[in-house]
């Protein structure tokens, strides 16, 4: 389990908290969207959630282990890995396979455990083919899968990603995102994602939403993705769909609130005309 509990983060003294009283936490095969603005505390609640870096007030525990004892430091690396947007800054070898194998080199994995863990690793991504290719030639979506499959290998069990889908075009979220809900289904590692797009909630089990470094709501993506007004308020666009429900509602159309996906929106349209 990852839990935070009355976590409150400063930079600079003297300045306003960048997150303050943030208390949530993340079972073990969760899948939470943090949804935030600009400036919201987003990439420094990420990066509390993985230990890279310590509340100054209020405790995270990393499967039961306080991030600010630095004995633990080592183990909790293995437990939580933070993933960043840029899928260029992320690759560190010329060959697809060395990429996934570098993280379980480090920490002394045998060799037949390694080639093992970078078959089932890539074969988890869907990047099996590109095993022998340059990482330099993979679309944006690829690398971040590429990124994912050596996060895997060190057997991580939460994946904390930091806005992973923000530099990638459509399809490379899709992909992603697809990755991460299967890694979820399949094999229960827990995902904690940060994002400003409100569709991307769709893949959560759990939403958080962040404003001003708090905690402004948690809850099912049905419910947050209903709530325009909290949406707005914390300045986030509501998905294009939710406004699409809400001028067909205003036109008069009777629609079940919310509707989550296009296919659903279709279906209830087919059936009211
Ligand atoms: N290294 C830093 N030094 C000082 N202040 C910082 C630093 N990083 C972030 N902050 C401040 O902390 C607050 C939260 O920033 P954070 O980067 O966590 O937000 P974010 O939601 O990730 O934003 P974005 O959507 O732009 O990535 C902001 O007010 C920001 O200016
Ligand atoms: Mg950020």
């Amino acid at each position: 389990m990852l839990e935070l509990n009355n976590v409150h983060f400063v930079y600079e003294a003297g300045q306003p908290p960048a997150v303050t009283g943030i208390t949530f936490s993340v079972e073990p095969g969760d899948f939470v969207v943090i949804l935030g603005r600009n400036g919201s505390g987003k990439s420094t609640l990420a990066k509390l959630m993985s230990g890279v870096i310590v509340p100054i007030r209020g405790t995270v525990r990393i499967m039961g282990l306080d991030t600010r004892e630095r004995s633990h430091k080592r183990t909790i690396r293995r437990f939580v890995s933070l993933m960043l947007s840029d899928p260029e800054n992320q690759i560190v070898s010329t060959l697809v396979e060395e990429d996934v194998a570098f993280g379980p080199e480090n920490l002394g994995v045998p060799l037949e455990e390694i080639e093992h863990r970078v078959q089932e690793a890539l074969a988890s991504v869907g990047l099996t083919g590109y095993r022998n290719s340059s990482p330099r030639f993979l679309s944006g979506g690829e690398k971040q899968r590429l990124a994912i499959a050596g996060l895997l290998a060190i057997r991580t069990r939460y994946l904390v990603l930091d806005e992973p889908t923000a530099m990638l075009d459509a399809r490379g979220r899709r992909e992603v995102l697809a990755v991460l809900a299967q890694l979820n289904e399949t094999e229960g590692i827990g995902v904690v994602m940060t994002s400003h797009r409100a569709e991307e909630m769709i893949w959560a089990k759990r939403v958080v939403i962040l404003d001003e470094g708090q905690v402004r709501a948690i809850g099912y993506p049905k419910d947050i993705m209903g709530d325009e007004e909290l949406l707005i308020a914390s300045g986030i666009d509501p998905p294009p769909l939710s406004r699409l429900a809400d001028a067909l509602r205003r036109r008069g159309f009777q629609l079940p609130k919310p509707i989550l996906t296009v296919e659903e929106m279709v279906k209830t349209l087919c059936q009211s005309v």
